[in-house]
């Protein structure tokens, strides 16, 4: 459970009002003579975020009133983001409350996420939201916990957040929610056929893993979640920049979603078969380090010539996509901090994804605008595919040229996959690279919230 919202106590909270520009003139006539004059003698004009203080009889602050601005589109999640984070510590409930204010609530917590953990002596400050009942607690406080999950997991360095530690993160979760978890580690890789995954990870200190856990019901329809797990990437011997390299501690950003994702599937129960399968390796260099022009075969049998070693996701996803076939899910959706393209394609904020199945697209698209989680859909262009010829291998770990880099990458993975019309791949960045309201700088959650709306949709429990 969040301790930033109740049930209970709202007759001691501080009533939030939210007025949009539009709605301003409407809500003066509402206020007492005093209070009306108050608020025009201050010059609140109900811009987006800005805020004026209302005063009881005693002086007492009575209301905090938040503008919205000018064509404020509802929902949105980050309404009350800006004024959450910069209350005082205290307890707040929302005045108008007949609409349904799940997302905006929802918005309040997480604006008050602080990775303060390496910083000593500090605390976070709690602004408190009433909220309507048990249920909407329940369900904003899972999301939230999965969310600050993902966002814990990438900010953490990777001193510290290495595969043995992502495989202690799935470990617990799997004593917690009973699932089963087994992984395969280090030399072992080899004797399964997991070549790629022992290739990219073999020259780190710290030995290359599979990790794989199983939750639910056997009849129930398949769900199978992978994760890229490269717990840092300095492009192997390809060695990237300075620049490049900074912020290579979230390249296992994708790895991150799979598990917040399943801690939030399996809290809230829904009826899947769930798998989440993580290769986690560490992309570094030492004298063992794998080299440009090194053939792998790869678990699914497929040769792959590697052009560039600093395209290590694919490598590892290859062999754990492979492996996600087998039992033939009904749905393998793949979260991947995968190419600096996907970057330059859509920004930071929105994700690309990629499917061969159009109703899943579909669903996945209206997801996103019920709860404003920004999605696309890329093709995957079938006739960009043999510029991932390779002259002595079956395939090539890079394109062949300077464009389309998302889409090369996206249709090296489709190839491991025996089904890709029930398969999506989301490319995601795993980092907000400014402050904004709700979503502060650093590790963040994306195509999360839409696929577990999408998710739900499908697969709750009737
Ligand atoms: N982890 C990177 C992709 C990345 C870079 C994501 C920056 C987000 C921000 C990935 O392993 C990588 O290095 N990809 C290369 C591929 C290239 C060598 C074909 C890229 O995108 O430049
Ligand atoms: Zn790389
Ligand atoms: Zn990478």
């Amino acid at each position: 459970m969040t301790d930033l919202l109740t049930t209970t106590g709202g007759k001691d909270a501080i009533p939030v009002h939210t007025v949009s520009g539009e709605g301003l003139a409407n809500w003066l006539k509402t206020l007492s003579p005093a209070q009306a004059t108050w608020v025009r003698e201050n010059h609140f004009t109900a811009k987006k975020d800005e805020i004026i203080r209302l005063a009881g009889d005693k002086g007492e602050i009575s209301a905090i009133i938040l503008g919205l601005g000018k064509d404020h589109v509802s929902p949105d999640p980050w309404s009350l983001a800006a004024l959450a984070k910069n209350l005082p510590e205290g307890k707040y409930c929302l005045a108008e409350q007949d609409e349904d204010n799940t997302l905006s609530a929802l918005g309040w917590v997480l604006a008050q996420y602080d990775f303060n953990r390496y910083k000593t002596g500090r605390k976070s400050r709690k602004a408190v939201l009433v909220v309507k009942n048990k249920a909407q607690l329940q369900e904003i406080s899972t999301l939230t916990r999965g969310i600050n999950l993902v966002r814990d997991m990438v900010n953490i360095p990777t001193c510290d957040m290495g595969p043995e530690q992502l495989s202690q993160v799935m470990r617990e979760m799997s004593d917690k929610y009973d699932a089963v978890f087994t992984e395969t580690v280090g030399d072992d890789l080899l004797k399964r056929g997991f070549n790629a995954i022992h290739t990219v990870g073999r020259a780190a200190a710290r030995a290359p893993r599979l990790l794989d856990m199983v939750w639910g019901r056997k009849e129930a329809p398949k769900v199978t979640l992978v994760g890229k797990g490269v717990c840092f990437d300095s492009g192997g011997l390809d060695l990237k920049s300075a620049a490049g390299m900074r912020l290579m501690k979230k390249d296992m950003g994708g790895a991150a979603h799979t598990l917040g994702l399943a801690q939030v599937i399996m809290e809230s129960g829904l009826d899947v078969r769930l798998r989440l399968l993580i290769p986690a390796v560490e992309n570094n260099i030492s004298g063992n380090a794998f080299r440009p022009g090194d053939i792998i075969t790869t678990y699914k049998g497929t040769t792959v010539e590697v052009d560039n070693t600093d395209a290590e996701g694919r490598l590892v996803l290859c062999d754990a996509l492979a492996l996600a076939s087998e039992d033939d899910p009904d749905l393998i959706l793949d979260y991947a901090t995968l190419t600096g393209a996907a970057r330059v394609a859509m920004g930071p904020a929105i994700v690309p994804f990629f499917t061969d199945g159009d109703d899943i697209a579909r669903g996945l698209a209206d997801h996103a605008g019920q709860v404003n989680d920004p999605l696309w859909r890329m093709p995957l262009y079938r006739p960009y595919m043999p510029d991932l010829d390779s002259p002595h291998a079956d395939l090539n770990n890079t394109g062949s040229g300077p464009y389309g880099g998302a889409i090369m990458a996206a249709l090296f993975l489709k190839h491991f996959v025996e089904n890709p019309e029930k398969w999506v791949h989301f490319d995601v960045f795993a980092w907000n690279p400014k402050d904004q309201p709700g979503r502060p700088k650093g590790g963040e959650a994306m195509a999360f919230r839409a696929v577990y709306d999408y998710l739900k949709n499908r697969f709750e429990k009737k």
